[in-house]
């Protein structure tokens, strides 16, 4: 019903404009929650541990869709294990000018160069506090943390820092996004003369903040780039056990358009189908050096997930968890079910 009846409508919008809608009806359509999770949640759930967290299913949604932590319920009615809110700059920002997102249909893929548009760090940090009276405990949520536009490649870390400490409380565990293509020089932050100093700043937060409430480490997740060499990978992979991240998440959208049937020159980060390979190829590196190492980093798979074939690639690929973003734009909130009940 979705891809004959709704998709049809949905695409004739601008892809944000329906985006922005359709998140702010369901945000505020409470009453429709029971009748969303009945059909959409799927029936069996497998628990899967992650650290000290527990997921109440392998599957979430990945960082992009609800940015400010406006429709955790709606997230939560669909079945989701968990959603990754963001990406939060410390301060609110407008992102890239309109139109900033584009279909690219015959290949099930979208651009988009949003840029960080988020209401800052305070405001995300509220929403989700607020929502979480209505949350189930069982229902993980992510913060997804970046850099202002404006702040220096030298400076990020700062930023990341002032983001861990200000959504602290809301994060169940924090995802450091240094892999974003549109904010510049962001991916910069993928290299070792940034990223050992990053993670060492953030997890030394981590274990002020943890002694201070006498309460556990927060986990943290660092989320990659599809477009990285096979020595940067190791790099990284090293780096994230040094400072004993909980995991990486491989990947964000690519900058490369390889084997696309639609022509087109629109700047940005490309996901969806054209994705996939190139993010399990990644996955499968680091699963690689994880088995050789005797700190096992969890590994979080997105990246072209449509069908429970893609979903099965990425855990033999080494994914303990797998999130989705353009396959549920493209195959509906049924995705969920079809891929957890085959
Ligand atoms: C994204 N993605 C993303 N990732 C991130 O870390 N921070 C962000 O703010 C965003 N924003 C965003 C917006 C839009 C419109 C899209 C389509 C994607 C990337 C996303 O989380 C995911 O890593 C990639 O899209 C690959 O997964 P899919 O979409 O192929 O399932």
């Amino acid at each position: 019903m979705y891809k004959l009846l709704i998709r049809p409508v949905l695409f004739l919008f601008d892809a944000e404009t329906i985006h922005d809608f359709v998140l702010k009806f369901f945000s505020e359509a409470a009453f429709l929650f029971p009748l969303l999770s009945k059909i959409y949640s799927p029936k069996k759930n497998t628990e899967v541990s992650a650290g000290p967290m527990v997921f109440k299913n392998s599957i979430g949604l990945a960082a992009g869709f609800d940015k400010n932590g406006i429709a955790l319920r709606l997230c939560q009615a669909l079945g989701f294990s968990h959603v990754e809110i963001g990406t939060v700059t410390p301060l609110a920002q407008k992102g890239n000018s309109r139109p900033r997102i584009f279909r690219l249909k015959k290949d099930s893929a979208i651009i988009n160069r949003l840029g960080f548009n988020n209401q800052g760090a305070d405001a995300v940090g509220k929403n989700i506090l607020n929502s979480r009276k209505f949350i189930n405990p069982n229902f993980i949520i992510g913060v997804n943390i970046g850099k202002n536009k404006d702040t220096l490649i030298k400076d990020a870390f700062k930023d990341y820092t002032m983001c861990f400490k200000k959504l602290y409380d809301a994060a169940d565990y924090f995802t450091l996004n240094v892999s974003s293509p549109n904010t510049e020089g962001l991916r910069e932050l993928q290299e070792e003369r940034y990223l050992d100093n990053l993670l060492y700043e953030v997890q030394n937060l981590n274990k002020e903040i943890s002694k201070l409430k006498n309460s556990a480490l927060k986990c943290i997740f660092l989320k990659i780039a599809p477009d990285l060499t096979d020595s940067a990978i190791e790099t990284i992979f090293k780096l994230a056990v040094k400072n004993k991240l909980t995991g990486i998440i491989a990947t964000n959208s690519t900058v490369k358009r390889l084997n696309l049937k639609e022509q087109t020159n629109e700047q940005g980060g490309l996901s969806g189908k054209p994705l996939k390979s190139m993010s399990d190829k990644v996955l499968e590196k680091l699963d690689s050096y994880n088995k050789n190492d005797s700190y096992p980093l969890i590994l979080i798979g997105v990246g072209g997930v449509f069908s429970k074939k893609d979903f099965e690639d990425k855990i033999s690929s080494g994914a303990s968890l797998v999130q989705i973003y353009t396959g549920f734009i493209y195959e509906g909130p049924g995705i969920l079910k079809r891929i957890l009940s085959g």
